[in-house]
């Protein structure tokens, strides 16, 4: 089949946009650098889930349904607790993660939350309503998140452990930013004292049934 040359496509872009969907271009274009230049650093870092991220690369969607922003259905019966993967939805990384029952209980701990900058997702552009709760998710064992740090969009790494070296004794779990610093729990709250102003972005997402998810519709 023959390719058209990309510069082609460039001049058909630039003769079609306007300077407004030429800013939104930039910036899909800035974000899809970000991600790819950290591709290599999540790979490795989604630590447990490591062994099953060819299973979540088999959920990425076609390149014509990247372009519509086709809804994601994301298979969840292979992942098991403390395990992460990573898909793709609109061109963006988007984690789910499978939490533990510990995990869960460390996010409410009354030490933990006076690190962080808004334990109770008051900013409601970081997620749909029916994640602004104790989890930020729909349900408690599931988070769902964007993996894009809310400074400049840089992919953070993941990692669980507890009390590690690299963090000091009072780390939960949770997620660190190598480009400026920023951490968040693993819940996507981000901590006091990072360049990050908020909380990860949780995306729309509803459960089709107990085994499925959906990205890209919202739970009504
Ligand atoms: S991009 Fe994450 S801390 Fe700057």
């Amino acid at each position: 089949m023959n390719q058209k040359p990309s510069v082609t496509q460039d001049q058909r872009r630039a003769e079609t946009s306007t300077p407004e969907s030429r800013g939104d271009e930039m910036k899909d274009d800035r974000t899809r650098r970000h991600f790819l230049v950290a591709a290599t650093v999540t790979t490795g870092l989604v630590g447990a889930g490591s062994a099953i991220y060819p299973f979540a690369a088999s959920f990425r969607p076609s390149a014509k349904a990247r372009a519509i922003g086709s809804p994601v259905t994301v298979d969840l019966t292979r992942l098991e607790a403390g395990q992460q993967v990573t898909v793709v939805w609109r061109g963006r990384p988007i984690w789910i993660l499978l939490r533990t029952p510990d995990m869960l209980e460390r996010l409410n701990e009354a030490h933990w939350r006076d690190q962080l900058r808004d334990p109770d997702s008051t900013v409601e552009t970081q997620q749909p309503p029916y994640a602004k709760n104790a989890t930020r998710s729909i349900r408690p064992e599931y988070l769902v998140v964007t993996a894009l740090c809310t400074h400049l969009g840089c992919v953070p790494s993941f990692h669980p452990e507890v009390a590690s070296e690299d963090f000091g004794e009072d780390w939960l779990g949770g997620y660190f930013c190598p480009c400026h610093g920023s951490r968040f729990d693993l819940a996507g709250r981000v901590t006091k004292n990072v360049p990050a102003p908020t909380n990860l972005i949780v995306p729309p997402h509803r459960y089709l049934n107990p085994d499925f998810l959906e990205i890209g519709v919202d739970t009504v």
